[in-house]
């Protein structure tokens, strides 16, 4: 599903701002919005209003902006009631640790957080903190809570903060808060489909401190995931070791080997309507795992390795199973490996890459294979490449009889 293809001109949306260094990114989206069309109204917290000034969104969204409970220029003093009556959407960006906590308990002590208690229309937020405190067990908490009473969580994203340290934490980028905005009022053409999705590295342990394992970041699963969610689906990730968090309202389930991926796939797979095999999962495995840590020795090494079960192969061959579709990452000879390699396993959709150009990688460049020929999907971000192979994979459903 193309973001441009989605109508959000007209949408009135409520932006809320609280304290954060990210405050100052929240102008860029107004001015995103207010491109669009979107009629925005813009609601900042006492410390959202230390980091930018509430002028400068004032001047970018066209319309006045509220810090206070008791502001004049509401008549009857029921602002929190009143500014979001006639939304369509409340977005929190950046949401801070103690804002998400306000949300999870219900607290309303500011305008902003009393509006969104008040509130009727949906709400989405965009986490935006130090490392450290993402990672406190009392925010992963709230973040549950949240998303079990279905608001939307878009990030946040690893990298280096503003802080000085590095970690997951700092907000997601504008354009793809945007595109979680335009997504919200987009259709929804997998509502009620199950898509299974495996992503991320596989981990073969050789001893009890060693293993075999490769360089996928995990990236393009989680965002073919997200591409997933958006489009209405109901998700499943089965995940590999990685540093990301995964996108709000999929279930994770984590795997450290291929044997215990296919575990997790296998039943699942049954009751999908779409397997999207992502993960670089190892073709071997040491024949046996040793109890200790190995000793170095005076001669050569030999590790035996084993083959490790396939298991886009074995989804595929499921009677009555999942539309399913493959990742291949080739170094060399992308079209003849990907084109044998999708007849090979008999699947309908192979999506292939070049591994150099993609493992670790933000940005991706796809060539999709089918029984049509190719098409090959340009350089990209991953969320963005994740959508249009979404859209494929929609476009090529109703020619399946299931
Ligand atoms: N795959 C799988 N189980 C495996 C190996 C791969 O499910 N044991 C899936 C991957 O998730 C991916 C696709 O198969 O969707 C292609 O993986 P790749 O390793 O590139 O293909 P292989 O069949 O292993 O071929 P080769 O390694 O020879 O290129």
């Amino acid at each position: 599903m193309k973001n441009s293809q989605i109508t959000v001109a007209g949408k009135r949306v409520l932006l809320g701002v609280t304290g954060g260094v990210a405050a100052y990114k929240a102008a860029e989206l107004v001015r995103l919005m207010v491109k669009a069309g979107i009629d925005v109204r813009v609601v900042m917290t006492a410390s959202a209003t230390r980091f930018i000034g509430p002028v400068t969104m004032q001047a970018l969204s066209g319309q006045p902006v509220l810090t206070d409970m008791w502001d004049a220029r509401i008549p009857d003093n029921m602002a929190h009631i009143e500014l979001s009556r006639d939304r369509d959407l409340i977005v929190i960006v950046p949401a801070s640790a103690n804002f998400i906590a306000k949300l999870a308990n219900g607290l309303a002590d500011d305008l902003l957080s009393t509006l969104c208690v008040a509130r009727r229309c949906p709400l989405l937020v965009a986490p935006a903190m130090n490392v450290e405190m993402w990672g406190n067990a009392a925010t992963q908490e709230n973040v549950k809570r949240l998303v079990s009473r279905n608001i939307g969580i878009v990030g946040p994203a690893a990298g280096e903060q503003a802080c000085g340290e590095t970690g997951l934490g700092r907000m997601i980028e504008v354009e793809q808060i945007f595109a979680n905005i335009s997504s919200h009022f987009g259709p929804k053409p997998l509502l009620g489909k199950k898509v299974l999705v495996t992503a991320g590295p596989t981990y073969e342990p050789i001893d009890t401190v060693r293993g075999l394992t490769n360089l996928s970041s995990g990236k393009m699963g989680y965002a073919v995931a997200q591409a997933a969610i958006e489009a209405g689906a109901t998700v499943t990730l089965v995940t590999g070791s990685t540093a990301l968090a995964a996108p709000a309202g999929v279930e994770r389930i984590d795997v450290q080997t291929a044997r215990q991926m296919r575990e997790a796939v296998l039943p699942r797979a049954r009751k999908s309507d779409i397997f999207i095999g992502v993960a670089a999962v190892a073709d071997y495995r040491p024949a046996e795992t040793k109890a200790h840590k190995l000793k170095r020795g005076a001669g050569n090494l030999m590790i035996e390795l084993v083959p490790n079960p396939d298991i886009l192969g074995e989804v595929a061959r499921l009677k009555n199973g999942p539309f399913c579709v493959g990742f291949a990452a080739e170094t060399e000879n992308l079209r003849a490996y990907a084109q044998e390699k999708r007849k090979k396993k008999n699947i309908p959709l192979l999506a292939a890459n070049l591994a150099q150009h993609a493992f670790g990688q933000e940005t991706n460049a796809l060539t999709l294979f089918d029984d049509k020929g190719e098409h090959v999907l340009p350089k990209a971000e991953k969320i963005v490449l994740a959508r249009q192979l979404m859209a494929h994979v929609i476009a090529m459903l109703p020619r399946r009889s299931r």
